[in-house]
């Protein structure tokens, strides 16, 4: 059997932790060729059927590599290796941090620059792929350097090139964190029903409480900061000015929210530590009727360290309440990660 290669494509910066977490999986596995946001890894002798991966939390897309050329005179024979009625996906290796990207910027825009790939891509029929389809993946690495790979697409899976989201901050959004609330929607289709409410821990400036009050939830926000004008002066609004270690019962009088959500910028453990103290609070005030059902939790990695504690924080989310939880780094989250959680244990 002749070695059979891998693609995990990422976030930039995160291509350790993507190591880290496919050769945890994959012992079997080498690390290879790497790139910001695209890292490979090597399987000799190769295994029958290509390895999967099991729910990873950095890795955004995982496939097989089909092929990859350094010359652009090469590339009709390896656009030749892509099936006449296979779904095709085109995108860049991720290039840049989430939102530092210039003006104008698309997922897409390089490999799309190479003509035999637009004029490719322009004769077939877009399809969008369903879940157990073989997607094919022409992916930019550099100038020059195209990758093909294959992909096995799933219900995890957006049925999107990159497995990117496709989403565009409006003008309204005081913040990028509106991007990150509405992929997770995206995402995890959790129920969204007008009139339920949301507690924001770590609200200001107030991107996804633009998300959630232009969905119909009421909204009360606990953050030291300042809000955007809007968001503020919004009837359905309500600002606990303050850390969320200091709110206290009465701050909370009145709020039996449906979804927790939390993005603090401090490390992990405190944010975990400042979320204890806000349910327990919830808890004394409302018991068994306590209405939490869903979780929107972003922990920043301050610093990658905390990359290998993951663990630990997932079971610290368990122990507070939180169940079905679906850790992932999202396709806005920058050095972060995010937990969706579809129950919770009130
Ligand atoms: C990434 S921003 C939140 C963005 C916000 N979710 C949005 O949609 O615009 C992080 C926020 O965490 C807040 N924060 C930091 N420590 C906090 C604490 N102990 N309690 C509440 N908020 C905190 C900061 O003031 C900052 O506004």
């Amino acid at each position: 059997m002749t070695p059979r290669f891998y693609f995990a494509a990422c976030q930039v910066g995160a291509e350790k932790a993507v190591k880290a977490e496919v050769l945890a999986e994959r012992p079997e596995l080498r690390f290879a060729f790497s790139r910001p946001g695209f890292v490979t890894f090597k399987e000799d002798p190769a295994s029958i059927a290509p390895l999967a991966l099991n729910a990873p939390l950095f890795t955004r897309l995982w496939g097989e590599v089909v092929d990859q050329t350094r010359d652009p005179a090469a590339l009709p024979g390896l656009l030749s290796r892509i099936p006449p009625d296979a779904p095709v996906h085109a995108f860049d290796r991720d290039r840049f941090m989430p939102g530092d990207e210039h003006e104008g910027y698309a997922f897409d825009e390089k490999i799309r620059s190479i003509p035999e790939i637009s004029a490719f891509l322009a004769q077939r029929a877009a399809r969008t792929p369903e879940s157990g389809d073989t997607v094919y993946d022409l992916l930019w690495i550099d100038d020059f350097h195209v990758f093909l790979g294959r992909h096995a697409q799933t219900d995890r899976l957006l049925p999107l090139p990159g497995n990117f989201p496709g989403l565009t901050l409006p003008p309204t959004a005081p913040s990028r964190a509106w991007l990150k609330l509405e992929e997770a929607i995206l995402r995890f289709k959790p129920v969204v029903q007008p009139g339920w409410q949301a507690l924001e821990i770590g609200c200001a400036p107030g991107g996804a409480t633009t998300a959630l009050l232009d969905r119909g939830f009421r909204v009360t926000g606990i953050d030291p900061q300042f809000m955007a004008e809007p968001v503020a002066g919004n009837p359905l609004f309500t600002h606990i000015r303050k850390p969320a270690r200091y709110v206290t019962r009465e701050d909370l009088n009145g709020v039996n929210p449906d979804w927790i959500v939390m993005d603090m910028s401090i490390p992990p453990k405190d944010a975990l530590g400042e979320l204890s103290h806000v349910l327990g609070l919830l808890r004394e005030l409302h018991g068994k009727k306590l209405a939490v059902r869903r979780g929107f939790l972003t922990l920043k990695l301050n610093d990658w360290k905390y990359a290998s504690e993951i663990s630990f924080y997932i079971k610290r989310l368990g122990q507070l309440g939180f169940e079905n939880l679906k850790p992932s780094q999202l396709a806005n989250n920058r050095q972060e990660f995010f937990v969706f959680s579809g129950k919770f244990r009130a």
